[in-house]
């Protein structure tokens, strides 16, 4: 008899955003004459770019002659694209990364989600508390954990860093050394980000007890402190340690086009086996490639008119984060994040919980958000808010703040 993967069945249901959009709903039918701000949304609302737009339809025509047609993507992605993202996300920050070591996908939640079926199945995981969800539940399915517990919120055999206001949001060093370690910078949900010298330490962490990073850096667009990495290979000694996930959804509005990338050193070994071969093994097995159409607007990203544009978005997303930040400041909450990442991440007041300030955001000022529980334990009494809303609405909400 067939017998499903009870791995899964440890899974406690995802309550979160059902859980919100139940509670907006109700409060909409009990008050249709309100207008909602919904800044709970990890979605870009911004249109693709031109440039990219004008690719796009380039790309289609060419796939309706027989001369310009395409078949399958070759297993990595296409050479025009691994090539120019090599050049400008790498080499040109002093990053030693080769195309041949970068692997085109549709996105870095498959790619942060599958990576860990090419480690053994005894390794053990460590992941930030807050955390963006993938990461654990990846592992759990594939059995790598033990039993959820209700009481703790946590799974057993998870290695947890609490990532709270006394260490900066910045995770220390575990007491038990994981092998592999989870690390997203900017981060999701906190908007905070790791100093080059932190991620350093890391790193030497990493190589020094032969352990793995997996390192998301989804929203690397949104940086421009200049002592915050955009890449961890911008660090010494990280070509054997990590493995970087990419993404175009929230740099150039591809959440719906789906485009990312991972980033294999072929220097990275363990028991004599580089991880890269194994990746493209699985890549070549499970996977059949990103879209020609998709993969050429991602090129056009790297054009300076693509470029130009997406960084017009980026910096009207980024307005939003500083209208945001100096509104609640300005109201006397305790504010984090949103100066290098689009997510603002804020104290409830009052010792509020999360889930009871989202009742009173919702009730009292019609603002939606993520109550930072939901993200984990050390999420509690947080809240978080983004800046991919439109101008409008930020503004109004940061004024339905003030007058709260
Ligand atoms: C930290 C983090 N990584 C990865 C992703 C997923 O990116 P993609 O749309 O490329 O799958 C998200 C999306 O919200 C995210 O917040």
């Amino acid at each position: 008899m067939a017998k499903v993967n009870g791995d899964y069945l440890k899974l406690p249901g995802s309550y979160l955003f059902s859980t919100i959009g139940k509670k907006v709903r109700e409060y909409q039918a009990a008050n249709p004459d309100k207008k909602v701000i919904r800044l709970g949304i990890g979605d870009v609302t911004q249109p693709i770019a031109p440039k990219i737009i004008e690719v796009l339809h380039e790309a289609v025509d060419e796939m309706g002659h027989a001369e310009t047609f395409k078949g399958y993507a070759p297993d990595l992605g296409y050479e025009f694209l691994r090539d120019v993202i090599a050049k400008k996300d790498y080499q040109d920050r002093g990053c030693y990364i080769n195309a041949d070591e970068i692997f085109i996908s549709d996105g870095a939640k498959c790619d942060c989600g599958n990576i860990q079926e090419i480690f053994s199945r005894d390794n053990t995981i460590a992941v930030c508390d807050p955390v963006y969800p993938v990461y654990v539940d990846s592992n759990v399915m594939a059995g790598r954990t033990g039993e959820y517990d209700p009481a703790t919120e946590r799974f057993k055999d998870v290695i947890y860093m609490p990532c709270t206001k006394d260490n900066g949001f910045i995770p220390e060093f575990p007491k038990q050394v994981p092998d592999l370690i989870y690390l997203c910078f900017p981060n999701n949900p906190t908007g905070m980000v790791i100093t080059k010298d932190r991620l350093q330490e890391w790193v030497d962490y990493a190589n020094m007890n032969g352990s793995v990073i997996l390192y998301d850096a989804a929203y690397e667009s949104f940086i421009s402190d200049d002592n915050v990495p955009h890449s961890i290979y911008e660090c010494e000694g990280a070509r054997t340690c990590a493995i970087e996930f990419r993404s175009f959804s929230k740099t150039a509005g591809f959440t719906g086009l789906r485009l990312g990338f991972t980033v294999i050193p072929k220097d990275l070994v363990l028991e004599g086996t580089a991880l890269h071969g194994l990746w493209a093994r699985r890549h070549g097995t499970k996977y059949n490639g990103a879209p020609y159409i998709i993969q050429k607007a991602g090129a056009a990203c790297y054009t300076d008119e693509g470029r130009k544009q997406i960084n017009e978005q980026i910096a009207f997303y980024m307005g939003n984060a500083k209208i945001i930040r100096e509104g609640l400041s300005g109201a006397g909450f305790e504010v984090y994040g949103g100066q290098n990442a689009p997510y603002i991440w804020l104290k409830a007041p009052d010792n509020l919980t999360s889930w009871e300030f989202f009742d009173l955001l919702l009730n009292k000022a019609n603002i939606v958000g993520t109550p930072g529980s939901g993200f984990g334990p050390s999420g509690e009494h947080y809240f978080r808010l983004t800046a991919f809303g439109s101008r409008e609405d930020t503004l109004e909400a940061m004024e339905r703040i003030r007058n709260l």
